[in-house]
């Protein structure tokens, strides 16, 4: 959570002060943007608890609208934090939940009622008869009357004063499924199999995901005096910009939100970064032409007119919004020059720096000429999955590469894969207690229910052996390849804890043993299970521990995106060219991972392999650069340097 003095200065903040208000040609939903949703979540928690003061004041209930999942949470970590330490009584509060799964039972940990008591009512002074969420565990003949009921109750307190809200990718809100109704109110409804997909990882399989789900209606959140919605990262990119600059439209029910006088839209940097203003300002007003924006709309206007950079026109830029550009650059000539230079200095078949060579253009130092390098690889097979041409032209240019993983990936293991190796070990010692016991144990819990320790273990060699034999392909010795087996990661279930300080000192602990020259990590924030972010994180704690150690000062760090992302074209720093025998290596690389072949537990809503999605994406790099203009490669992994 962020410092008392922070969350003081943020309490005079309001959300038009943080927001760009002005360029909002395109907008129909207010809307602010934060670059840290934490921040942002203080924000919304202070208006809420600064409602709740405003109604004690006026003896009055006040009326909530809760929701749950992954965006209000800091909201709710925040809304205890000023019960316990500033003193915020709940007392007069009354609570609607948006929603519960059906069927459902209250104990399952999967269910919103555990949830809501989880994050927030086990924690605060609220009255339990004042906590209203829909039940997931009535008889199909009750679900009408309580529907009902529910509504009711909400009127007889004079309906909701403030409504908290998440979006779902299909623009659900509650859910409210596309097709929903402006006037729907509380029912059962069946979900989306994109919202069941997205819930597949929490309960550990979409087929453990219940198909319904009571909500509260379009129109009982239109009711609500106030509305806040809070939209965290990528993947909710396009459905904030479809709500807040599309047509009202009932297949994307949160665009009913335009009609609604009091919303709104609380995000951070990339839940809006398809919104117009942000993703291409010049279609909007006038620009600060930051050499990165300068960057971006170039790469873009490209797109946009099928031409390559040097084939762009004064027209081309004039009839896009680029006027203010073309003045300040002089002449399309000009800047198409400038841009195809940098874009091709981006470009090097030798990451780790070419030795003895002039290195004003190149995006690495020659020297020294053999680098140490880390390969920090979150689970194990990013490395080769994300990075493995360029880890295979590090090792083969000579460079000191080590690969360091961060977690041991252990839940992304089948049991059936599990039972297998088992039944191997057992094969030759049918006496021996710990195989029998990890087999037993196996047969005898359900797939998706946490694992008893030694399986947990078994799970984690299996990834780790898994790993060695792809790093021997790529040719460093087994003592290069490092298992950090973060403890963050180690709760057995989806759920990870936060990230700590023994996290912090393991890393600080291997790249102070390493001393690298280069460093390369995993700055991808899609990954559904969030468990990039942290070792991100992770690495970015380490460095700033680190940052006063001499051998730092001559330590480059590079990103790299994971299976599900890639970095943008006006974001690339280093663009590593592959040969098609360089794509066949890597993907030879990738199979080693087995466990993570054909079906692998957390697919995401992508259904490819992952090796296939790795070869399209890397392809896909490749061509973007020719489109611009530039050499036709086989494919290209791309990286951001990282300044810290
Ligand atoms: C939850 C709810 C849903 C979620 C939405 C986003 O009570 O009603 O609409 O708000 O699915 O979920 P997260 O926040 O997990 O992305």
């Amino acid at each position: 959570m962020i410092a008392e003095e922070q969350l003081r200065n943020l309490k005079n903040i309001s959300y038009q002060a943080a927001g760009v208000y002005e360029n909002t040609r395109f907008e129909k939903i207010h809307n602010v943007v934060f670059d840290d949703s934490n921040v942002a979540s203080a924000i919304v928690a202070a208006e809420i608890a600064s409602l709740i003061r405003t109604k004690q004041e006026e003896n009055l209930p006040c009326v909530l609208g809760l929701a749950t999942g992954s965006s209000p949470i800091k909201v709710y970590e925040e809304l205890v934090r000023l019960h316990k330490e500033e003193g915020l009584s709940f007392e007069n509060v009354v609570t609607f939940n948006l929603d519960e799964y059906y069927p459902m039972t209250k104990q399952n940990v999967q269910s919103y009622h555990y949830f809501m008591h989880e994050y927030l009512f086990n924690h605060i002074d609220i009255k339990p008869e004042n906590v209203n969420i829909p039940k997931g565990d009535l008889e199909p003949d009750e679900i009408l009357d309580f529907c009902v009921s529910y509504e009711e109750k909400i009127k007889s307190y004079g309906g909701l004063d403030f409504q908290l809200l998440g979006i779902g990718r299909t623009g659900h809100i509650g859910f409210n499924e596309p097709g929903s109704h402006y006037n729907s109110r509380t029912r059962l409804i069946t979900l989306d199999h994109l919202t069941r997909s997205d819930a597949s990882g929490a309960f550990l399989g979409l087929e453990n995901v219940p198909k319904k789900a009571i909500t509260m209606g379009v129109r009982t959140v239109m009711d609500a005096k106030r509305i806040v919605l809070l939209a965290w990262g990528q993947n909710k990119a396009d459905i904030v910009k479809q709500t807040i600059e599309g047509e009202i439209d009932p297949s994307v029910p949160a665009t009913y939100l335009q009609q609604h006088n009091n919303t709104t839209f609380v995000l951070n940097d990339e839940a809006a970064s398809e919104l117009t203003r942000i993703k291409t300002p010049w279609l909007v007003g006038p620009c600060d032409w930051t050499h990165e924006l300068t960057k971006k709309a170039v790469f873009w206007l490209c797109d946009h007119t099928s031409k390559s950079i040097l084939r762009l026109t004064d027209k081309d830029y004039n009839d896009n919004g680029m006027e203010g550009l073309l003045s300040h650059e002089g002449s399309s000539y000009d800047l198409n020059i400038k841009m195809f230079n940098e874009l091709q200095h981006t470009i090097s078949g030798w990451p780790g720096g070419k030795p003895n060579a002039d290195d004003t253009n190149r995006p690495e130092r020659a020297a020294p000429a053999k680098k140490r390098v880390i390969i920090f690889s979150p689970h194990p097979d990013d490395d080769v999955i994300s990075m493995g041409g360029t880890f295979d032209r590090l090792v083969e240019q000579g460079h000191e590469v080590h690969v360091v993983y961060q977690t041991s990936g252990n839940i992304a293991v089948s049991n059936h894969e599990a039972l297998k190796f088992a039944e191997v070990a057992a094969s030759f010692d049918e006496n021996n207690d710990l195989y029998n016991k990890i087999i037993d144990s196996i047969n005898n819990n359900e797939e998706y229910v946490v694992d008893a320790p030694e399986v947990r273990a078994l799970k984690g060699l299996i990834r780790q052996k898994e790993s060695v034999a792809a790093t021997r392909f790529v040719g460093i010795p087994d003592s290069q390849a490092h298992f950090l087996n973060l403890p963050f990661y180690e709760t057995g279930t989806i759920k990870k804890n936060p990230l700590g300080q023994e996290d912090v000192d393991i890393m600080c602990d291997i790249i102070r043993a390493i001393k690298p020259h280069q460093i390369y990590a995993a700055g991808d924030l899609a990954d559904p299970h969030g468990t990039h972010k942290v070792c991100l994180d992770a690495l970015f704690e380490a460095l700033k521990v680190l940052k006063p150690e001499s051998f730092m000062e001559d330590c480059w760090v590079w990103l790299y995106r994971g299976a599900w992302h890639e970095w943008a074209m006006h974001e690339i720093e280093m663009a590593v060219p592959m040969s098609p025998d360089q794509v066949l290596r890597k993907r030879r690389a990738i199979f080693y991972h087995q466990s993570q072949k054909d079906g692998v537990m957390f697919q995401g809503d992508d259904s490819r392999e992952f090796w296939v999605r790795a070869e399209e994406r890397n392809k896909e790099t490749a061509a973007k650069y020719h489109q611009l203009g530039l050499a036709d490669y086989a494919a290209i992994e791309a990286f951001r340097r990282y300044y810290y």
